[in-house]
């Protein structure tokens, strides 16, 4: 079974259909471009803990948190893959916050801490760090889609759409429709090809310039970083990073604007999935998979960085 789920995922990745569902060609994308800024530290942790089974790809172990979560034992999970913000983007206000949005701490600015948290823990079995770590790429995917960070119409389910002629919702047409299309137009086809275009563009193009401002160490992973060398005894140092405000927070927010600025601005029976409104949206879409792809990789990097040699996991 796991096999043929892996071979299943690299010829995904290798000619991706147009039909494949931040559906499965925004997670791939932001996993590899994750893939091109992560530390030598970060890609032995993540071959450590990923292992043979995704070829220690953090784009191919991207969608695991999706085929899992109408599973009964991972109904759970489900609440965990966004955030029901309850602002009010048609009257151009846009905004989170936690205690009015995150219910419970059950949404996924809590997940990202959680699982940021769970895979400090040296002391556990491989396959709890490795659910943690799939967790946290799909969650770090996730909240870059500005749908994922919005209550209205249940993140847009509700609300139909036309995309190529067809009736559809403006959730999917933002999960998928609008990336596929332009992926099968100007990439051949080929999640890489799309990846590498925009790794190419964050290292050596316009967006090289503005790469570093997007990522800064939450708060809390520094102070565990702090902490472990203040007082290099301690077994299990405090963290919470459950509500990471400058940090995961803030990238809810950045998603959320977008819900003011671009997600909503069309008019009836206006095609999304070409023309004007695709444009403008596919603009966003590359901004936000460069942006999570970028700061998955940093957020290993800082994760690995924080755990003592000796204490990171070993398998
Ligand atoms: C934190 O992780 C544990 C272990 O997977 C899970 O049971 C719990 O629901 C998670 N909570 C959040 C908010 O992510």
């Amino acid at each position: 079974m796991k096999h043929a789920y892996v071979l299943a995922t690299l010829a995904a990745l290798n000619a991706l259909p147009a039909a494949i569902a931040w559906g499965v060609s925004g997670h791939h994308a932001v996993g590899l471009v994750a893939e091109q800024f992560l530390s030598k530290n970060a890609q032995a942790f993540v071959s450590d803990i990923l292992g043979e089974s995704y070829h220690s790809s953090l784009a191919l172990a991207s969608t695991w948190a999706d085929s899992v979560r109408d599973q009964p034992e991972y109904k759970w999970s489900a609440e965990l893959h966004y955030m029901n913000t309850k602002d009010s983007p048609r009257t151009n206000s846009c905004t989170v916050e936690l205690e009015r949005d995150c219910p419970g701490g059950r949404c996924i600015v809590a997940a990202m801490g959680n699982y940021t948290w769970h895979l400090l823990q040296a002391a556990q079995p491989r396959a709890q760090a490795e659910e943690a770590l799939k967790f946290l790429i799909h969650f770090l995917g996730d909240v870059g889609q500005p749908l994922h960070t919005e209550a209205l119409a249940l993140g847009g389910y509700q609300l139909p759409v036309i995309c190529e002629g067809q009736v559809t919702n403006l959730h999917w047409v933002w999960d998928e429709a609008i990336l596929d299309s332009r992926i099968v137009r100007q990439f051949h086809g080929s999640v890489r090809h799309f990846a590498s275009w925009l790794v190419r563009d964050m290292k050596h193009g316009a967006m090289s310039r503005t790469v570093a401002s997007w990522y800064k160490t939450p708060w809390s992973l520094q102070s565990y970083k702090e902490q472990i060398i203040s007082d290099s005894e301690a077994q299990a140092p405090f963290y919470n990073a459950v509500y990471d405000e400058d940090t995961y927070l803030e990238w809810t927010r950045e998603a959320n604007a977008h819900a003011c600025t671009t997600v909503f601005d069309y008019r009836m029976r206006e095609e999304l999935c070409e023309g004007r409104y695709a444009n403008m949206a596919f603009q966003v879409i590359i901004g936000q998979i460069a942006k999570q792809g970028y700061r998955l990789a940093q957020t290993l990097n800082d994760i690995v960085d924080a755990v003592e040699p000796e204490l990171r996991p070993r398998f």
